[in-house]
């Protein structure tokens, strides 16, 4: 049994928010608030794109599974 659910719905507080931390969050508050579901979905090619990139986080890239779960819920129309 998978216990990542490849087709499952993901939402924002419970799957994207606690991929965030708190010191990310604090380290870009003045470009937006990576515990707002708002403020994620209006930026998030942004977001994604950096991550992708590997440019954020600074002290180290996100894994592939990750980045999937963040593109997966883009695709989805960024649900709450
Ligand atoms: C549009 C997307 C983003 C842009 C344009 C952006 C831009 C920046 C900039 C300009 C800084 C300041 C760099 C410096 O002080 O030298 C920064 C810092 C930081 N960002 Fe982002 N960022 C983005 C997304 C993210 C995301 C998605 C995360 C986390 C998942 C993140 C985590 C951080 C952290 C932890 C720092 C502080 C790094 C440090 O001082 O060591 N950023 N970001």
């Amino acid at each position: 049994m998978a216990t990542t659910d490849q087709g499952g719905e993901l939402g924002f507080e419970q799957d994207i928010k606690p991929l965030f931390r708190e010191k990310d969050r604090k380290a870009m508050l003045s470009y937006f608030d990576l515990f707002d579901h708002a403020d994620v979905a209006e930026n998030a090619d942004a977001i994604m794109g950096s991550l992708a990139m590997g440019h954020m986080p600074c002290d180290g890239t996100w894994s592939e599974e990750r980045l999937e779960t963040l593109q997966r819920w883009i695709d989805m129309g960024k649900p709450a």
